[in-house]
């Protein structure tokens, strides 16, 4: 199978020094993609500004904003792989769901800022995929929350047509943004689901790489 991976935070600028993000590290994204490479199948990684090395074996696309996220994931994914083979997105980015509604090419002065940040959404790049419908695509999301990872990873799955969703509570010690550890559960579109332990980012993108075997 190919797959897809997108990693990191987007940036949504406001001006070329000014811009709207989150603390996603892209650690957990590359080592899905450092997993896939490992286990043969191959692998693009579409990742957001971060300071990380390109795992062996994997093609990287860096991007900056989530409209650009989604264009070069479309790319991806627009034929069905070699010999007919499944391409699978799986979508560790953090992406920046509002952006300013505009960007001014130079700096704002401050005595020209107002209070009020006026903010449009982005497209959604994982609904976007699964309203084409394609029938050599498989997705699969993650969903950061700060509570119920179930019943929101749940929700996730069903509303973006995943074929299963990684939960993470990013409130726990250990998991989330920015360290190397992660605590999940898999949910999967008929409400089941798995729970893992407190593990390495590593050894969870593995399970995750082997979870979307089963799926492509
Ligand atoms: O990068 P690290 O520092 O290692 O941190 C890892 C992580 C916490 C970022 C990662 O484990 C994680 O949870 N990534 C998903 C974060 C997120 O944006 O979750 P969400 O619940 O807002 O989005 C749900 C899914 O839709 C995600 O797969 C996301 O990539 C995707 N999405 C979201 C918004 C959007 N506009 N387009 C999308 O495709």
């Amino acid at each position: 199978m190919k797959v897809v991976v997108t990693a990191g935070p987007t940036r949504e600028y406001l001006d070329p020094v000014r811009f709207l993000s989150n603390p996603s590290t892209g650690k957990m994204g590359f080592a899905v993609a450092a997993a896939a490479a490992a286990a043969g199948h191959e692998t693009v990684l579409i990742s957001g500004p971060v300071s990380l090395k390109t795992p062996p074996g994997v093609r990287r696309i860096d991007v900056v904003s989530a409209r650009e996220m989604l264009r070069q994931t479309l790319l991806q994914v627009g034929k069905p792989a070699a010999a007919g083979n499944r391409v699978v997105v799986i979508g560790a980015a953090a992406v920046a769901d509002l952006r300013p509604r505009t960007c001014s090419p130079v700096k704002i002065k401050k005595s020209a800022m107002g209070e009020v940040l006026r903010l449009v959404r982005n497209p959604d790049i994982l609904k976007t995929l699964g309203r084409k419908r394609l029938g050599w695509l498989r997705l699969v999301g993650f969903a950061a929350e700060t509570g119920d990872a179930i019943g929101e990873a749940s929700r996730k799955c069903r509303e973006k047509k995943l074929s299963f969703v990684v939960g993470n509570d990013v409130t726990k010690k250990g998991a989330g943004f920015a360290v190397d550890t992660n605590e999940a559960v898999f949910v999967f579109p008929d409400g089941s689901y798995r729970r893992l332990p407190l593990m390495s980012k590593r050894a969870l993108a593995r399970l995750i790489v082997k979870e979307a075997e089963k799926i492509a």
